[in-house]
């Protein structure tokens, strides 16, 4: 055989074996739709209390831990607890994210109950984050049904990228906030408090980024194939973190945990960042009454409200947490920012083109019900 049939054949077999490797790779970028609900096989739930516990579980959750528990007593009657084995103890020491994660998941309790004509009635049972029991609840049928859409609950979703850089109109930021200037403070683009709160913002996940803890952490809460986000069904996936296209295919095929631990990683991540920051209509910031457990629970359910009128008005919602995660950029943000009460969530907002839809998983209903 001469050089050039030689050529031929090798260039034909290398052609060939890459299209049969990418033929098996893992080319999808799992969403939510593309993985069913499962009907739970026991008996004893009621389909209600099926319906009213998958919308609690579409509830937002830092690294989509979903920390959330659900005590069954008797038919309509749970307790809602904290799941120890889903805390971020890098990230979140005192469980402050975890509750927070937990009043967003009562709130959409308190939404689907409501709207399928049952009153919830809530008795606090914690005293502390760390406590497994929190609140109990029982749901009394009424003749009255809200007419709350629950598609607000269904399609809402953390949004990370192709923010606007308009400012939100103080008719939308009236209406997502309801108006309560107590507890949300929003940042218009272009201030000096939203680029100094944008540096705050890279400084701290730059801190974040390189601590191994954090970042090793992060790393164990990343379903980086399609195997993975299945088999677990929460953390973050390629399409949560919305990384597409060729780069998603390059994550889901060839990442490994070494990889997110890597300099390099690290550096795009912080890239990414910097980008974002620089790419907003605005944060928000949110404040509680205090930093008891009651005070969290009430602030999740707050944002939970909040983000659940997001998509009418085609705003995107980018919890960037990072700041109240470390200690002395939290310190910074409370005396510049003058605001007494306790800051607990540094939101990025920003208009969308199209608010798209969610992607992140929920593990079923039976894997957080504990039959009693
Ligand atoms: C307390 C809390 C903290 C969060 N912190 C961040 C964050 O720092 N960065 C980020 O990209 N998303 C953050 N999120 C968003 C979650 O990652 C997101 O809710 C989760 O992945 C589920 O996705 P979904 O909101 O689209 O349902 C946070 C959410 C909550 C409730």
């Amino acid at each position: 055989m001469n050089r050039r049939g030689f050529l031929k054949i090798a260039g034909g077999t290398a052609a060939a074996t890459l299209l049969a490797t990418y033929a098996f790779s893992d080319k999808q970028n799992i969403m939510r739709d593309d993985v069913a609900d499962i009907p739970i096989s026991s008996e004893k739930l009621y389909p209600d209390e099926r319906k009213i516990l998958y919308l609690a579980s579409l509830a937002p959750s830092g690294h989509n831990t979903q920390p959330w528990m659900i005590k069954y007593l008797a038919p309509y009657h749970w307790i809602v607890c904290n799941d120890k084995m889903k805390w971020l103890p890098a990230v979140d020491p005192s469980q402050r994210e975890t509750i927070l994660s937990i009043g967003a998941f009562i709130q959409n309790i308190d939404y689907a109950a409501d709207s399928l004509g049952y009153i919830a009635e809530y008795k606090l049972l914690a005293n502390s984050n760390q406590d497994e029991d929190m609140v109990e609840i029982r749901l009394n049928k009424t003749s009255n049904k809200s007419n709350y859409n629950l598609e607000n609950i269904k399609l809402r979703r953390t949004i990370r990228s192709g923010f606007l850089n308009d400012i939100i109109s103080a008719n939308d930021m009236h209406f997502i906030c309801s108006g309560d200037n107590n507890h949300f403070h929003y940042i218009p683009n272009k201030t000096k408090e939203q680029q100094w709160l944008s540096e705050l913002t890279v400084d701290a996940n730059h801190q974040q980024i390189y601590r191994d803890d954090a970042q090793n952490e992060l790393a164990n809460w990343m379903r980086l194939s399609t195997d993975d986000a299945l088999k677990y069904k929460d953390g973050l996936t390629t399409a949560s973190m919305e990384i597409s296209g060729l780069s998603g295919w390059i994550v889901r095929n060839l990442y490994k945990k070494e990889n997110v631990l890597s300099v390099k990683f690290r550096e795009q991540s912080l890239a990414k960042v910097k980008n974002q920051a620089t790419n907003l209509g605005g944060w928000l910031l949110m404040t509680s009454e205090n930093g008891d457990t009651a005070s969290l629970l009430e602030t999740g359910k707050r944002l939970q409200r909040m983000l659940l009128k997001t998509r009418v008005k085609k705003i995107g919602v980018h919890p960037m947490t990072q700041i109240l995660e470390e200690d002395i950029y939290k310190a910074e943000l409370q005396s510049r920012m003058k605001i007494t009460n306790s800051i607990q969530f540094v939101l990025r907002l920003g208009y969308v083109q199209n608010y798209p839809k969610p992607v992140s998983l929920r593990r079923p209903i039976e894997s957080f019900i504990q039959l009693i």
